[in-house]
C-alpha cells in the first residue's frame, strides 16, 4: 500500500540507512543518547509529532509467517526529559538497526508513558476479566516490540539479540513469546490450532485507516493489545464439526459464516431459523466479537499460534486498534458469552501505545 484513503503520505518502503552502516549509524546514537537521571521540575513536552507521521510499517503489510513479541522493562530510575530523549534515541538506533528486516511495531506501555514526559495520550493498564489466569512474569511492559518476518523463528531471535544489545544500560528484557502460522498457500487465510480460519475479517490494507488514528496531534497512532491464549486443542477437537462450527459461526473448510456461502461474506446476525434460533449462534465469536455490537470500531488481528511444550500451546493474540477501550468490550463480551471461553484461557496480557512513525520510519513520541 502507498498511501492511506486518509491522504497519508506514501509510506517508507525502506528506512533510510542499510546494513553496517545503520549499525554504526544505531551504536554511534545510542553512545551519544543523554544519560537518563532522575528530574523533579518538568519542562512541557517537546512538540507533537510532525504532520509527515503515518502508521508503523507492520501496520500497513501482509500478515507474515513469524512473529516474536519481545518486552522490556525501564529501570525505575529512569525518568524526566533525559530519559525520554534516551529512550527516543534508542527506538531511532533500533529502527535503523532493522532496516525493515524483520519488520517491527513499537509499543510504549502504561509505565513509559506515566513516567516520561512523552508525546502520546494518557494509558491505564488493562482491566481483569473474567476468567483470566494471568502469569505476571509473562505480562505488562514498559516497551514492547513486535517483530514479523518470513524467514523462520532464528532469523527473529537474531535480530532480537541485536536489540536487546542496543537497549542494554537503558531498557532490561522482561518476557518475550514466539508465534508461528502454518504453511499457507499465497491468498488464502492461515489456520489456527483448532483448524479454522482466522483473520478473515481482518482490514485489508486499504481499509487499515479505521484502526490507526487519523486527526489530531496523534494521527497515525494507534494501541496493541497483546494477550497469550492457552487453547483447549483435545477438547475442542472432541467437538463434532457441527459443533465446532456453531461454536465460531463459520464453517471449518471453507471459512465461510453459517448462513453464507463464501468466505468473504459477511456473517447475517439478523437471519434466524423458523424455530426462531439465530443461523449465526448467539454465543458464537463471530456474533460477540463482530464490530457491529461496537458502531463499526474494527482491529487488526495479528494472531500466531504458540507451541511452548506439552498441554501448553495456543493463541499469540496481537491486535492493532484505535483504543483498548473497544478491547475492552469485546474481551468482556467474550469472557461472558462466547462458546469459544469453554476451550481458551488467558494467561498474559500486556497493553501499549504505537506512536506514528516519522518519515524514516523512526517511531515518533
Ligand atoms: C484463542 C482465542 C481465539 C481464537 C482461536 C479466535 C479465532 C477467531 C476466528 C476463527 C475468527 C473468524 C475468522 C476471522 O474473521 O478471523 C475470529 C474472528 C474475530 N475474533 Fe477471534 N479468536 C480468539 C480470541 C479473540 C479475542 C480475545 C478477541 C478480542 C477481544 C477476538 C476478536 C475477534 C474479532 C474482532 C473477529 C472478527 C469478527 C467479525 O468481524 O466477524 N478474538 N476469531
Amino acid at each position: 500500500m502507498h498511501s492511506s484513503p486518509s491522504g497519508h503520505r506514501p509510506l517508507p518502503r525502506r528506512l533510510i540507512l542499510g546494513g553496517a552502516a545503520a549499525l554504526t549509524a544505531g551504536a554511534a546514537l545510542a553512545a551519544t543518547a543523554p544519560r537518563p537521571t532522575r528530574t523533579t521540575a518538568e519542562a512541557p513536552p517537546p512538540p507533537g509529532p510532525a504532520s509527515a507521521a503515518t502508521p508503523q510499517l507492520l501496520l500497513t503489510e501482509r500478515q507474515s509467517p513469524h512473529t516474536l513479541v519481545l518486552a522490556y522493562d525501564l529501570p525505575e530510575a529512569v525518568t524526566g526529559h533525559s530519559g525520554a530523549a534516551a529512550l527516543r534515541a534508542l527506538c531511532a538506533a533500533w529502527t535503523r538497526s532493522l532496516d525493515g528486516n524483520p519488520r517491527a511495531a513499537l509499543a510504549l506501555g502504561p509505565g513509559a508513558l506515566h513516567r516520561l514526559p512523552l508525546n502520546a495520550p494518557a494509558l491505564a493498564e488493562l482491566p481483569p476479566f473474567p476468567g483470566d489466569r494471568l502469569d505476571p512474569a509473562r505480562s505488562g511492559a514498559d516497551v514492547l516490540i513486535q517483530l514479523c518476518g518470513a524467514e523462520g523463528p532464528e532469523r527473529l531471535a537474531e535480530a532480537a539479540a541485536a536489540l536487546d544489545r542496543r537497549a542494554a544500560g537503558l531498557l532490561t528484557p522482561r518476557w518475550r513469546q514466539a508465534g508461528a502460522l502454518p504453511a499457507t498457500a499465497p491468498g488464502e487465510t492461515p489456520r489456527n490450532l483448532f483448524g479454522f480460519k482466522d483473520g478473515t475479517a481482518n482490514p485489508a490494507p486499504a481499509e487499515r485507516d479505521r484502526i490507526w488514528l487519523t486527526e489530531g496531534p496523534y494521527a497515525g497512532g494507534c494501541h496493541l493489545v497483546y494477550r497469550r491464549i492457552a487453547m483447549d486443542t483435545a477438547g475442542f477437537a472432541a467437538l463434532p464439526t457441527e459443533r465446532q462450527e456453531e461454536v465460531f459461526g463459520r464453517r471449518k473448510e471453507d471459512g465461510s459464516p453459517l448462513g453464507g456461502s463464501t468466505e468473504q461474506d459477511e456473517p447475517d446476525l439478523y437471519a434466524k431459523y423458523p424455530d426462531g434460533a439465530y443461523v449465526v449462534p448467539a454465543t458464537s465469536h463471530v456474533r460477540q466479537a463482530s464490530p457491529r455490537q461496537d458502531g463499526g470500531a474494527r482491529m487488526l488481528r495479528l494472531g500466531y499460534g504458540y507451541q511452548d511444550g506439552p498441554g501448553d500451546e495456543g493463541l499469540v493474540f496481537c491486535a492493532y486498534l484505535r483504543d483498548p477501550e473497544h478491547f475492552v468490550r469485546v474481551q468482556r463480551r467474550l469472557a461472558e458469552k462466547d462458546a469459544l471461553s469453554a476451550f481458551t484461557e488467558h494467561r498474559a496480557s500486556a497493553v501499549g501505545w504505537v506512536p506514528p512513525a516519522g518519515p524514516d520510519g523512526v517511531p515518533v513520541f
